[in-house]
């Protein structure tokens, strides 16, 4: 089968991590006979650089008309100064709106062999394999006003927590439907002891509860979800919540891996998901940010990027055996010892892929 990625290396460490998860894709291309046809784009501080904007329509354009989406990183100190017009984020912002990709599944699962790699005890890591879905495209990142102004002699800043019904529904029927072909339990993090929209959320969550009876329902304050994801995380399966609850707890989830370089995620738009079928877009990517400090040294650990690349090939393009054979070459590759400098050893982006690649 011909498929169309389109490729957004970014900044940082992103286009040596893509170049590398590329070269995996094109052996699953080559064994499994398929043609995969890559668009390159650029996106976040390097088309700042090169159009004056993170992201241009042109670029955004390609990404709808294309079959998935596989980003690196963005941003760097380059594109720092608070002041500026645009930033990389607001680019990587506009691209998750833009694609309507509502859903952001971040699989967290911890090799055996890596277990001494975290800082947690060992038998705290016994079993983890958790799936956090955060959703992508409303709450504090999005709500309207987000604003700064001098009101009374004084510099105010705003910005809004805001969801709407179906944005809540959406994810949470995602995240029941996820659970069902996993342990069948989903934990719904809010503070609805506070926020008026994480009491909709809770609401929400339990009516969708209903309505899935098969699947247990749990739903936790976020702060106690903080201190459970080191101290039981063995006891997690699907955590479901908002914006940016996700992005703080996902970054947590990460530590309990060994390495945020060893995380991949699949952002999902209403087609990706099933709900309608006209399209399967997706957005595929590390959950590590550009890396600034080891930029340009062919160190970074290319694992996130490549097990992005199985999501894509999983959710998107609908492979099902070719994302396998991917995730059982990581497997492989980290059960057999090699190791990047992130998770203890000494192998570049390079040769960790080429010892994938034997493993394909
Ligand atoms: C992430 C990142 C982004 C986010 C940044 C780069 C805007 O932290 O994907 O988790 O906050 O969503
Ligand atoms: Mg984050």
């Amino acid at each position: 089968m011909k498929f169309n990625i389109t490729l957004l290396p970014g900044d940082g460490i992103g286009p040596e991590v893509v170049g590398e998860a590329v070269r995996v894709l094109d052996v699953i291309a080559s064994k499994f006979g398929h043609i995969f046809n890559y668009n390159e784009r650029l996106m976040g501080g390097c088309s700042i650089d090169k159009y004056g904007s993170s992201l241009t329509d042109e670029t955004l354009a390609d990404c709808k008309a294309s079959d998935a989406v596989l980003l690196g990183a963005v941003g760097g100190p380059k594109w720092d100064d608070p002041n500026a017009k645009d930033r990389p984020e607001r680019g990587l912002l506009a691209l998750r709106k833009g694609l309507g990709v509502f859903a952001n599944l971040r699989p967290v699962k911890v090799h055996p062999a890596l277990i001494d790699s975290s800082p947690l005890k060992p038998e705290k890591l016994k079993d983890v394999d958790i799936l956090v879905v955060r959703e992508l495209t409303g709450g504090l990142y999005f709500g309207q006003p987000k604003m700064r102004e001098m009101k009374d002699g004084r510099e105010r800043a705003v910005d809004t927590l805001e969801y709407y019904d179906y944005e809540i529904c959406r994810v949470m029927e995602l995240a029941f439907n996820l659970a069902r072909g996993r342990k069948k339990k989903v934990t719904s993090v809010d503070k609805a002891n506070v926020l008026e929209s994480s009491r909709l959320w809770r609401q929400l969550a339990t009516q969708v509860g209903r309505d899935n009876p098969d699947v247990e329902l749990e739903h936790m304050l976020v702060d106690t979800a903080a201190m459970k994801l080191i101290t039981g995380p063995a006891w997690m399966d699907v955590i479901v919540t908002e914006n940016m609850f996700g992005d703080i707890l996902t970054d947590e989830a990460s530590v309990l891996a060994g390495s945020m370089g060893m995380l991949p995620s699949a952002s999902l738009s209403e087609a990706g998901v099933g709900l309608s079928h006209d399209t399967r877009m997706g957005l595929y990517e590390p959950i590590h940010g550009s890396a600034p400090d080891i930029a340009g040294k062919g160190i970074a650990n290319p694992i996130g990027t490549i097990l992005s690349c199985a999501l894509l090939l999983r959710y998107s393009l609908k492979l099902e055996a070719e994302a396998m054979s991917i995730e059982n070459a990581v497997g492989e590759t980290i059960t057999a010892g090699a190791r990047t400098a992130d998770i203890g050893g000494k192998l570049t982006t390079r040769q960790m892929t080429d010892e994938i690649i034997k493993h394909i």
